[in-house]
């Protein structure tokens, strides 16, 4: 029996205004079923996913301190450019998602 191979289709999608969210804020979307996390650091956008992957922790309310995210439950802190784990009581690293500005209009590249 063949398998049916249905493939992940990436596309850029709205998230939200970028002065909805200053320098050293990070917020939660929610895109589909999929909550994400986006940090401006340094008029930068970061996107990543928000339940940690320790205890699923919300990381939109950690603090961000430069590239990094603080868990908010147990302090695992996540390298929020790559996904790595840098420390923590997990071992699992986040997902991450590209971003780019449009305008004034910032997407992530996310799947649908
Ligand atoms: S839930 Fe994030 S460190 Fe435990």
């Amino acid at each position: 029996m063949r398998s049916t191979v249905i493939p992940v289709i990436m596309a850029f999608t709205f998230a939200l205004k970028t002065n909805d969210l200053t320098p050293g804020k990070v917020r939660p979307i929610t895109i589909g079923t999929r909550t994400i996390a986006i940090a401006n650091v340094g008029g930068k956008f970061y996107a990543f996913q928000n339940p940690c992957t320790h205890m699923g922790g919300h990381l939109s309310e950690g603090m961000v301190m430069g590239p990094v995210v603080v868990c908010p439950l147990h302090g695992c802190q996540f390298d929020i450019t790559t996904g790595e784990r840098l420390s923590g009581p997990t071992n699992r690293p986040i997902k991450t998602f590209e971003t780019k500005v449009e305008g004034d209009d910032l997407l992530i590249d996310i799947d649908v």
